[in-house]
């Protein structure tokens, strides 16, 4: 892994304006992107990995979302003090995103192929470009690529339109592709496909990914690292293989423990009790001190997120013997 991140983000804090004034929906989250990587983002719904995402291209909803702290440097550079122009050089080229909702993406009264040459008004792009698109769109298993570039959004199904939107992200070889939840609407033989054709993107390409899922056997699958994220904090980042042998935080154990088929022969599924608070009623204290089996006094305090060793850091008092 190359020394210097592609994408540092550094104490990214994020509100929601509202009529009970601002919401701070993340909380000081960093984290580092390695070019060539598949990091994951994991943590259950609502717990800010969209919000994240979208903040880095700075795409949070206008008006009510904000960035209020925080850089997010792009090869040292930050992104968050581009210019409206500049950042549309970058979204697409050297960062893009394959969003959870493709309707966030997809302008239902154009055709695909004029959305998807839109790409290229935009970026300089060396060789025939729409034998790209083609053989793209071949690559998201689309056996008639011309008869999917005449179509109108309302003419293909989810699960189709998914795999345009994929088809999209990758058309630029950008440095690196942001993907929300990239396979949820597709059936379990072309998720599996997609995911390879990822994986070859990062190949050929030394393309990294931000692979944001619920599903942690498809991080373990597919990705170098992991983040865990609680209640718009970071709570463990961690290489794959200490993770998945000895998680740390109780919420990653948590999370391993509610999965199905991990470990083979365990004999059920343990779901965490308690849900994630929603954002007004998070605590300046531990988030999962509530749910958590593992609690004692000084969890009222904010943990920080500290090296436990070079592979595994972990933002929980159990393994902070300073605090105690
Ligand atoms: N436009 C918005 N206005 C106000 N609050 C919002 C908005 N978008 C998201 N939020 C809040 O921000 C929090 C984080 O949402 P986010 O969509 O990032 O969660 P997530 O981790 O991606 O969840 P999921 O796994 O369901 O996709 C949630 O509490 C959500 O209600
Ligand atoms: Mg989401």
């Amino acid at each position: 892994m190359s020394k210097e991140p592609l994408l540092k983000v550094e104490e990214l804090t994020i509100s929601f304006e509202s009529s009970e004034g601002d919401i701070e929906i993340t909380d000081e989250v960093s984290f580092d992107i390695y070019p060539g990587e598949v990091l994951g983002l994991v943590g259950e719904s609502g717990c800010g990995k969209t919000v994240t995402a979208l903040a880095l291209l700075r795409l949070l909803p206008i008006p009510g979302g904000k960035i209020t702290s925080g850089r997010v440097l792009l090869k040292g550079k930050d992104i968050l003090s581009l210019s409206a122009e500049e950042i549309r050089h970058v979204r697409g080229k050297n960062i893009s995103m394959i969003f959870q909702e493709p309707s966030a993406a997809i302008n239902p009264l154009l055709t695909i192929k004029t959305q998807l040459m839109e790409c290229f008004d935009y970026h300089e792009f060396e060789g025939n470009s729409e034998q790209r698109v083609l053989d793209l769109l071949k690559r998201v298993d689309f056996p008639d690529p011309q008869r999917i570039l005449s179509s109108y959004p309302h003419e293909l199904s989810g699960g189709m339109l998914q795999r345009v939107m994929i088809a999209t992200a990758l058309l630029m070889k950008p440095d690196l592709i942001i993907a929300d939840e990239p396979t949820t609407a597709l059936d379990v033989t072309v998720q599996a496909h997609i995911m390879e054709l990822l994986l070859e993107m990062k190949k050929e390409t030394d393309t990294s990914i931000l692979f944001i899922t619920h599903n942690l056997n498809l991080i373990a699958q597919y990705a170098d690292r992991l983040i865990v994220m609680y209640a718009g904090r970071i709570v463990e980042n961690s290489h794959l293989e200490p993770f998945i042998q000895r998680p740390l935080h109780p919420y990653s154990k948590g999370l391993l423990n509610a999965l199905p088929n991990i470990n083979e022969g365990k004999p059920q599924i343990i779901p965490i009790p308690g849900q994630v608070p929603p954002p007004k009623d998070y605590e300046s204290g531990c988030r999962y001190r509530e749910r958590c089996d593992n609690a004692f006094d000084l969890c009222i305090k904010k943990p920080d997120l500290l090296p436990f060793n070079d592979r595994q850091n972990v933002a929980c008092f159990l393994y902070n013997k300073e605090a105690r």
